[in-house]
Formats: structure tokens, C-alpha cells, sequence
């Protein structure tokens, strides 16, 4: 007997869709992380969306390009310890899936920070503030049930965030407030307990200047004078054209490196706009000339701009490349232009074009500049 099933030519579209938009997204550049494998981990952070697999483009450039994975938001203390009874794993556990199926090395971020921290974390039920070894308490079970839970599936850890200020000393926060200066000392202690195999990272912004990396330099030598072991220190690089000076940043990658950690660029992107530090918080659709001056490319990124960048970003990978014996990852923090957090930082409802990729998921200018950094070493 011979049967024939039909099936309507909708449905194959339907079917096929994702896997045709998928295959233009990567049509025929070169793979990232093979054009750096010999050099270090080429990564990207994850939103939700991401880590759901919403989008087919995405999950292209994500699967080709990187073969280190961080959570944008998903692991901070908001987004898996909302209320103090209550974790919500499911992102995180998805993200951990989605590494370990494309056998990426897994980022964990964030376990100790003091922002995208619940009020509540440093106050008792009743309201009042929370006193030392209280909070000590919370942050080890919060630590143990966290990186507890993928041990041995995440890979490494930033086990503490943002904790030196511009000026080298350690950041005010609730943390240090409550608990004193040995927060981050106990942070790692606690960190190593729940995973002994991960790797822990310490984690910063601002790191090319001289008094904020001398201030990291510090902390990263105390802990390793009380026997706490830090795998590696983690240079968040949200860079613009005029920031950070290459040579400065040069010195920090050399300085810790001498400390005998691992170099990682963690969060990088390069604006293209205006700094909006002056106008934070300006509503732009208020005005013409709010949005005339702070965000001039709605409309799209002029080609010499977007040669700008191409250049800009050359600049930095041969950095990293001249490097490459200390720098063990670059990650970059998005995955295209369109859901970078540039574009609502720090003012709302601009257009930036930070990363590597468009809009419509193509490779950018800056894409092939970093390509050709490589081409060029050899
Ligand atoms: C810091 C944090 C990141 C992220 C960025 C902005 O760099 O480490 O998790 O929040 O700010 O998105």
C-alpha cells in the first residue's frame, strides 16, 4: 500500500522559518571562539529571552560564536532570591542547561553585590537592620543554595561585585556596613565550601584607573594572604571611544596578572553615543533637542562611525591579543545591539550599537576589524 500525506506548504514554512533565519544570521563568517581558541574563551551574557531560546537569530550567534555563557540578570540576588523563602531557579537552571549542552564554560553572576539586592536581604522580618552574624547567615545559606545547586556544572563564580570604589578604598555599602570589611574574605570562604572545584573571580568597573585597580590590587592580596584562593579578577569593560587610555588599561591587565590570577574581560561593549551622565534620567521624547543631543543615531549608525568602532574595537582585541598569555576570556555583555543595556542606561530610550552584531543579527564592521586582529598576529 502507498500513503501520501500532505502537508500544506504553511506548514512547512512554519517548520522551517527558524532554521532558514537562523542559517542567514550566521550565514559565512568565521566562528569567534575558533578564530580565538588558542588564545582565550569568547563569550556573551544571556538575557532571559536568550536563555528560553525565543530567538532564533540570537540562538545562532550564541551557538556559533561563544563558548562562554554569563546570565545578564538571572543569577543576581533579585532575579533568584526574590523574598527570603523563595528562590526562583527556573532561568537559572535553563541557563545552566543551555551551557552545558553547547559544553560552554558557565559563568555564575553575581553572589555577593550591592545592587539587584533585595532591601530585605539586610533587615529582619520585623524591619530592623540586620546585625553581623545574622547577615553572615544569610549570605552563606543564600551562597550555599546557589552555587550548591550547579556545583560542579558552573564553572566559575563572580563571587563578589563592584566592592572597591573609584578611590580605591572599599565600596560604602550595607555589606560593609553590617558586616565589616572581612564581607568579601567570607564571600570567597563560603563561595569555595558550596563548590571547591569552581573557580572564584573578583569582579570590577573602572578598572584603567590607577587608584581604583591599585584599591583591587589590595583586596585581591589580602585575600590571598588569608589563604583564600581567587582564580581570577574580572575586568567589566563598558568602554567608550575616549575611555579607557589603552596604555592604562594595559597597566592593570599587567598588574594582575602579576598577582598570579587569571585576566578576564567580562562585560564589554562600546558605546557610541554621548555620555548621558549629565542628562540621567531625562525623558528624550520630551524634546527635539534632548534627542537631537542624546541620541543622535535613532535613525542608524552613520558608515563612519561604525568604522570608528570597527577601529576602536581593533585597538582593544590586539590589546587582548598581546595578552593572551594572561587573559583567559572576553565576554561580551549582550549579544547585538538591540537588547544591550545601553540603550536604557543611563538614560532611557536610546539607540546605541555597542557589540558585534546588528539588529537583524548580522556581523558589523567591528566584527570583521576583530577578525582581522587575529589574521594580521600571525
Ligand atoms: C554591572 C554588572 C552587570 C550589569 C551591568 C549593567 O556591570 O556587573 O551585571 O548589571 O552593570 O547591565
Amino acid at each position: 500500500m502507498n500513503f501520501k500525506i500532505k502537508i500544506p506548504s504553511t506548514v512547512i514554512c512554519f517548520i522551517l522559518l527558524p532554521v532558514v533565519m537562523a542559517a542567514c544570521c550566521t550565514a559565512a563568517e568565521p566562528a569567534l571562539k575558533d578564530v580565538f581558541a588558542k588564545d582565550f574563551l569568547i563569550g556573551g551574557a544571556l538575557n532571559g529571552n536568550q536563555i528560553y531560546g525565543n530567538s532564533p537569530g540570537e540562538a545562532a550567534i550564541i551557538t556559533k560564536h561563544f563558548n562562554t555563557i554569563t546570565p545578564e540578570n538571572v543569577l543576581k540576588w533579585a532575579g533568584v532570591h526574590p523574598e527570603p523563602d523563595r528562590y526562583d531557579f527556573d532561568p537559572a537552571d535553563k541557563y545552566v542547561e543551555l551551557g552545558q549542552k553547547n559544553k560552554m564554560f558557565i559563568v555564575g553572576h553575581t553572589l555577593v553585590w550591592h545592587n539587584q539586592t533585595p532591601k530585605w536581604v539586610f533587615e529582619n522580618a520585623d524591619g530592623s537592620s540586620m546585625d553581623r552574624e545574622a547577615l553572615l547567615k544569610r549570605m552563606k545559606d543564600h551562597i550555599f543554595a546557589v552555587a550548591g545547586r550547579y556545583k560542579g556544572r558552573i564553572n566559575g563564580w563572580d563571587v563578589v561585585n563592584e566592592a572597591v570604589d573609584g578611590d580605591g578604598q572599599l565600596r560604602k555599602t550595607k555589606w560593609l556596613e553590617i558586616i565589616g570589611e572581612d564581607y568579601i574574605a567570607k564571600a570567597f570562604e563560603y563561595a569555595h565550601e558550596a563548590d571547591p572545584d569552581a573557580e572564584l573571580y573578583y569582579n570590577d568597573y573602572d578598572m584603567w584607573k590607577k587608584d581604583h585597580w591599585k584599591g583591587v590590587i589590595r583586596l585581591v592580596k589580602d585575600l590571598q594572604a588569608k589563604g583564600l584562593r581567587v582564580d581570577g579578577i574580572g575586568v567589566q569593560g563598558h568602554w567608550g571611544f575616549d575611555y579607557p587610555v589603552l596604555d592604562e588599561i594595559e597597566e592593570s591587565i599587567v598588574a594582575f596578572s602579576e598577582l598570579g590570577v587569571k585576566v578576564m574581560i567580562t562585560e564589554l561593549d562600546l558605546t557610541v553615543l554621548p555620555s548621558g551622565w549629565k542628562d540621567r534620567g531625562a525623558d528624550i521624547t520630551k524634546s527635539y533637542e534632548l534627542q537631537e543631543k542624546l541620541n543622535p543615531y535613532a535613525d542608524g549608525l552613520p558608515a563612519e562611525l561604525s568604522q570608528k568602532q570597527a577601529d576602536r574595537y581593533s585597538e582593544f582585541f590586539s590589546l587582548f591579543h598581546k595578552h593572551r598569555d594572561k587573559i583567559g576570556r572576553v565576554t561580551f555583555w549582550g549579544v547585538q545591539d538591540g537588547n544591550s543595556w545601553r540603550n536604557g542606561w543611563p538614560v532611557r530610550g536610546r539607540t546605541d550599537y555597542p557589540l558585534l552584531f546588528d539588529r537583524d543579527c548580522k556581523p558589523k564592521p567591528a566584527f570583521d576589524a576583530v577578525i582581522k586582529v587575529v589574521q594580521k598576529d600571525k
